[in-house]
């Protein structure tokens, strides 16, 4: 039996304008897995996704099922057959939650099939077979889930560049608080796409200084100013509002974690939906955590972001 696992990310600047060319960073939440487990089976390819209660041979899926794309994907990068085998995917990472939950699924799967056959798939592979599904799932992904998924490092991304992996000067606490509300990325997208369309010059600014947030914030983390990082988070959470993609429920997480002495906090991901993120003081991680469930958190989870991907403790459920 073989079993590979991949992170979740988290967004913490420049999602959107990322997909417009300018620079954002995300980093690996590497306590919030998808795995997949994969052994001999008769029969050809057996693919059950545990938590959706899902299970199907591979040759009657059709083209656009994610876990029988990424399947086919990997054997046709492998030159390989299918194998008899069963391969069971499980994921603790919420779904259309901004985490990443498609990607990690994908390079986990990418990565076992690989193993049940004989290699191991850089980090380099594994994203651009996880990317070409990502396709399938939002029309015109930038790349940095899989990115950062694969590489399970913090990285500081501009599509279609050689992404780069930085150094944090200093670790520090996100907690990460889901909303409970479903969010499509896909949908999200078009939406800013429509009104930048509208108003090419009003987005292209906001995009700018989008990318400006991601540069700066990398130098600060990079230099361990972590205290300096909250005010580019908030300001990033203002230009994703301007964007359309906050709602009245991520406003009052974000609000409620400032209040309670969060030092910044911002939806991440393409919003409309999902998580967000505050970056907080180890003191004060509790209170802040308590604060986003009175506000309506359906999970709260806190992860430290470090080099060597965090350790990560939930928080638990409200
Ligand atoms: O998959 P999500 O919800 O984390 O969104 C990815 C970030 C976007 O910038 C909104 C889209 C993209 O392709 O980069």
């Amino acid at each position: 039996m073989f079993e590979r696992s991949a992170p979740g990310k988290v967004i913490l600047c420049g999602e959107h304008s990322v997909v417009y060319g300018y620079p954002a960073i995300a980093v690996p939440v590497g306590g919030l897995r998808a795995r997949a487990q994969i052994e001999p089976a008769p029969g050809g390819l057996r693919l059950l996704a545990a938590d959706l209660d899902e299970e199907f041979w591979l040759r009657d899926a059709p083209v656009e099922q994610p876990l029988a794309a990424i399947a086919r994907l990997t054997l046709e990068q492998l030159d390989a057959v299918e194998p008899d085998a069963v391969l069971t995917v499980r994921s603790e990472l919420p779904i259309a939650a901004g985490l990443g939950s498609g990607a990690a699924v994908s390079v986990a799967v990418a990565r076992a099939l690989a193993a049940f056959l004989g290699h191991e798939l850089d980090a380099e592979a594994a994203s651009a077979l996880a990317y070409e599904v990502e396709k399938i799932h939002h029309g015109t992904p930038s790349g940095i889930d899989n990115t950062v998924i694969a590489w399970e490092q913090p990285v500081y991304f501009v599509k279609g560049a050689t992404p780069e992996v930085f150094t944090i000067g200093a670790p520090f606490w996100l907690l990460i608080a889901n909303s409970g509300i479903p969010s499509s990325t896909r949908e999200a997208v078009r939406r800013v796409r429509q009104r930048q369309d509208a108003e090419p010059a009003v987005y292209a600014a906001y995009f700018a200084r989008m990318g400006q947030l991601a540069y700066e914030a990398r130098q600060t983390i990079t230099g361990g100013d972590i205290r300096a990082l909250g005010p580019l988070l908030d300001e990033n959470h203002a230009l994703l509002r301007q964007l359309g993609v906050s709602l009245p429920a991520l406003e009052r997480l974000v609000a409620a974690a400032r209040a309670a002495g969060a030092l910044g906090a911002k939806l991440t991901g393409g919003g409309m939906g999902g998580n967000v993120i505050a970056l907080v003081r180890v003191e004060r991680k509790a209170a802040v955590a308590e604060a986003l469930r009175q506000a309506g958190a359906v999970q709260v989870w806190e992860t430290l972001v470090e080099n060597e991907h965090g350790t990560q403790i939930n928080a638990g459920e409200r």
